[in-house]
């Protein structure tokens, strides 16, 4: 099961994907529903999102109970049947475990509140300052302190995220063995991975205190314990077996991610981190807009490719997932006319490089963001928590509306569009999300049916880095390089040469091709592109791979 190199991971998002118990809300027997479809891609592993029971504050990452099935998503029965049908198919369910904090709902946090002393210290209690002030300055990623004061008391709790997700302290060795066991429990399950939640905030610094130069997240990122507690849950837990593990970076650095994905260090198998979807916000915050910045993306892309292959380091590669708005429109037009060139440019720029290429839902038929514009129609906290942040600081509702539209992570959240119906073939009643109107002409039905659609472009990507070593582990080199717009790098080993080019603009552009490469043959394009000249005069949004054998 456990070839990095050549798989391909599928993440669905439960919520959103197939409602089989027509409550509005996804579910587990949802995907198990959906399986053939997926295995029909070429995929070998399938990422969900948490399904365990929570408020769902923040739509299941709110854990209140770390080893049972939210009944909103169905039972354990369910989930023990989609991990047995999937590996019928040769597929492997990746879970999706969250051990940075816990649900404030959670029995430990509960114990906690009452006094219980053992559970107190599972958690960051700190008294206020004397003026009754939160401890330090921090900041939370959703917005506001990252600490919540108690009733009636001069005591904080810290959430790095919602404030009721209480982060967990993980210098106490009780916590970190409660949490083994959490990962041993899903082990025995027959889970094939793990996709480990904002894992490079766990290690807190062992002083709090308040950050003069930003809001706090320099002292808890890649934090001074981390690579000991990750080689500790290495050895404790999935280290022995043939796992495949993901571990979740926020703001990390490139020295890190070495450590945590390099085989030798046995941390993790594989990191995701978020540089390079940063490069539309403005001076690094999310909630301000931006044009994208290519150049800068294009570097980010190249440096990392070069710099974890020097460090035997392994890349996630991705341009979506629950938390972003889709790459669709956002780095390249959403437009109609150019929907097939768009959507397979992404795809190619990311999955001819070295790492594991991840495919989010209705990525692969080109679905895009629906940009609601009334705050009515979006359900994401974090989201929520930044409308009201916008508008106290005085933004107009519409202008509040054009960075929510943008920037909201429920642009990805609605469902997955399966056909043209009422509700795109994902519920019979109505969606917990609001359904968009592109259904009519993205949906899966029309996918799979036509073999020049964005779908079969996928699939064949898929299939290509199984068959290709060059793909798998040639070396990375970047060509083009003063051409703002083409992101374009050689793979090649002893045999092969890959060539690639991927071009993010609208007006032709002329390139010139290496001579070696004039009897080259084209592997992959989404252009009509027949022939290879020594001239290449590139198309809107043109991707084009060209092979060369020995
Ligand atoms: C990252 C998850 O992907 C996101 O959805 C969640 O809100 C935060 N971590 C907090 O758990």
């Amino acid at each position: 099961m456990k070839d990095i190199a050549s798989m391909t991971i599928y993440q669905v998002y439960p919520r959103s994907f197939y409602d089989t118990n027509k409550d509005g809300v996804g579910d587990i027997p949802g995907v198990t529903a959906k399986l053939d479809y997926i295995q029909s891609l070429g995929i070998q592993m399938i990422w969900i999102n948490p399904f365990y029971p929570s408020p769902q504050n923040d739509n299941g990452y709110d854990i209140s109970n770390y080893t049972a099935i939210d009944p909103l998503f169905g039972t354990m029965a369910d989930f023990e049947e989609l991990v047995s049908e999937a590996k019928k198919r040769q597929m492997g369910i990746m879970i999706d475990l969250v051990l940075n904090h816990t649900s404030t709902e959670h029995e430990w946090f509960q114990k906690a509140l009452a006094g219980d002393p053992y559970y107190r210290d599972f958690y960051y209690f700190r008294e206020g300052r004397s003026d009754g002030s939160a401890p330090t300055n921090w900041e939370s990623k959703f917005g506001g302190s990252a600490w919540e004061k108690l009733p009636n008391k001069n005591e904080y709790y810290l959430h790095l995220y919602d404030v009721t997700q209480a982060d967990l302290n993980w210098e106490n060795r009780n916590v970190r063995q409660a949490l083994y066991d959490v990962v041993h429990f899903w082990m025995t399950k027959g889970v094939s991975g793990f996709r480990l939640d904002v894992l490079n905030v766990i290690s807190k610094p062992a002083r709090f205190e308040d950050d003069l130069l930003g809001d706090g997240k320099r002292f808890y990122t890649d934090g001074p314990k981390i690579h000991h507690y990750l080689k500790e849950l290495h050895a404790s837990t999935f280290g022995p077996l043939s796992l495949v593990t993901v571990g979740e970076m926020s703001s990390t650095n490139v020295e890190n991610c070495i450590r945590y994905s390099n085989p030798n260090e046995k941390e993790l198998n594989m990191v995701f981190h978020f540089h390079h979807l940063k490069v539309d916000y403005k001076d690094g915050k999310k909630w301000q807009l931006d044009r994208v910045r290519f150049a800068e993306l294009k570097e980010l892309f190249h440096s990392w490719q070069i710099e974890m292959a020097d460090g035997g380091g392994w890349d996630a590669l991705f341009w979506n997932n629950h938390d972003q708005p889709r790459a669709l429109g956002r780095f390249v037009s959403d437009k109609s006319e150019y929907h097939y060139q768009a959507a397979t440019l992404l795809a190619a720029t990311i999955h001819f490089m070295r790492g594991t290429p991840y495919v989010y839902m209705g990525e692969e038929i080109g679905m895009i963001n629906p940009k609601f514009t009334e705050i009515d129609k979006y359900r994401d906290i974090e989201t929520i928590n930044h409308y009201n942040i916008l508008q106290n600081d005085g933004f107009t509702e519409q202008e509040t509306m054009n960075i929510i539209k943008e920037r909201s992570r429920d642009n990805s959240r609605i469902p997955m569009q399966w056909d043209s119906s009422h509700y795109a073939g994902f519920s019979s009643v109505e969606p917990f999300y609001p359904i968009s109107d592109s259904k009519k002409w993205i949906n899966v039905a029309e996918s799979v049916t036509n073999e020049q659609s964005i779908f079969y472009f996928y699939k064949k990507l898929i299939q290509l880095r199984k068959e290709l070593d060059v793909i798998q582990k040639g070396s990375y080199i970047p060509l083009y390089l003063e051409q703002e717009r083409v992101i374009s790098y050689l793979r090649k080993n002893d045999t092969t040469e890959l060539l690639t080019i991927h071009y993010y603009g609208e007006e032709p552009v002329q390139l010139q091709l290496p001579d070696h490469f004039l009897e080259a043959e084209i592997l992959l394009s989404n252009s009509d592109r027949q022939e290879l000249t020594k001239q290449i005069k590139l198309k809107p949004y043109e991707t084009l791979a060209v092979i060369r054998q020995d």
